[in-house]
């Protein structure tokens, strides 16, 4: 009978376990949804496109900042803001890796997060935060809209060293980029959309130097005045990615075919048969470059959430929440 009962019992666990691991398996994606602070903060979304708008209107070139901000959150440790962690004692975090690469904006974050705050106390996650300050900047700058769903629960690690081998650097070529996209679930056109991110902003001379020598494959106009750049500045020297830093387009897709991308890793797009048709098609077609991007970010959006307890409401976006 005690045989028996035991028996059941451990049935029943068993069937819970894996009942909860079939949820944890879809939560990823489940998860989320897109009125998740329809009762909690029903004003939200509506608050950080407020503050993005404002930071925009004074300064245009934050666009590209705050979608890369989104883009380095998710591919490290998943979107958890994770990025936005301060270094502490004992800890350096991901935004003073090397890799930090000069990482612009967190003051948006900060003042969105402030509002947040003000109107539903430790509601919003600062992840969720990134996600729709990205959306609102690609759309600020007349890229797409797309819904962003909601959910993302902030992470309790932030460490230098993660960057190291989760962010790709700009000489990588086609197949080590299609490797480390892939790697997340990407496809092909997926990492050629979301390179399309490049249409905004700026990168440093320490990023592109490289490229100077790739001289069959650098337009010689722009090879002359980059490398001018890099004489006068040193590796702090700024250039754009295309001639339209801060509209979302696909003129980045169209420099590509001129051979003026900046980094390897933006030319190297149009130079391998993998992915020249897709630069091709993005570079005549902004409707398919707009839905693709799209696809792209509603996948990027959802890498590796933190789930219940793995995961907080971070008060300040800057530091974890002490237990
Ligand atoms: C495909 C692989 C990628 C590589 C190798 C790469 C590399 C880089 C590098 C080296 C910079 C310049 C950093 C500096 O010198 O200051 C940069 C800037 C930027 N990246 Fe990427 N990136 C990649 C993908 C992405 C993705 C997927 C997005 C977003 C969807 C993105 C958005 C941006 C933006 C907007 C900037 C400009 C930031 C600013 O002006 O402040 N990048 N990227
Ligand atoms: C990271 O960026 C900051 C400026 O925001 C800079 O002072 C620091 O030296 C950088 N760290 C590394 C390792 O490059
Ligand atoms: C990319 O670089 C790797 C490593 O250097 C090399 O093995 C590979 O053949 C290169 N791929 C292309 C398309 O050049």
């Amino acid at each position: 009978m005690a045989k028996t009962t035991m028996s059941a019992a451990k049935n029943l666990v068993r069937l819970l376990v894996l009942v909860q691991v079939s949820l944890g398996l879809l939560g990823g994606v489940a998860a989320l949804s897109f009125d998740y602070y329809g009762m909690t903060c029903p004003f939200a979304e509506m608050m950080v496109r407020s503050v993005v708008y404002d930071a925009l209107m004074k300064d245009p070139t934050l666009a590209g900042s705050l979608l890369r901000l989104h883009f380095h959150d998710c591919f490290v440790q998943g979107c958890d803001a994770s990025v936005l962690i301060d270094s502490a004692d004992g800890n350096t975090a991901e935004k003073d890796a090397q890799a930090n690469l000069t990482l612009r904006g967190f003051e948006v974050i900060d003042r969105i997060k402030e509002l947040l705050e003000s109107q539903c106390p430790g509601v919003v996650s600062c992840a969720d935060v990134l996600a729709l300050a990205a959306r609102d900047a690609v759309l600020l700058a007349r890229g797409p809209y797309y819904g962003v769903p909601l959910g993302r629960r902030d992470g309790t690690r932030s460490v230098d060293s993660d960057t190291f081998t989760a962010l790709p650097p700009a000489f990588f070529n086609v197949t080590m980029l299609m490797k480390l996209f892939g790697s997340h679930g990407f496809t092909v056109q997926d990492m050629v959309a979301l390179s399309g991110g490049h249409t905004l902003g700026v990168a440093h001379c320490a990023n592109f130097k490289g490229r100077l020598a790739e001289t069959d494959t650098l337009d010689a106009a722009l090879g002359s005045s980059l490398g001018a750049t890099c004489t006068a500045n040193g590796d702090a020297g700024v250039a754009t990615f295309d001639r339209t830093s801060t509209s979302f387009d696909t003129v980045y897709f169209r420099e590509l075919q001129m051979r003026r991308g900046l980094l390897s890793s933006d030319q190297t797009l149009f130079e391998s048969p993998e992915t020249r048709g897709i630069v091709n098609m993005f570079a005549m077609n902004q409707a398919y470059f707009f839905y693709a991007f799209q696809q792209g970010m509603l996948k990027m959006g959802q890498l590796d959430l933190k789930e219940g307890d793995d995961g907080e409401i971070r008060h300040t976006c800057r530091v974890i929440n002490s237990s």
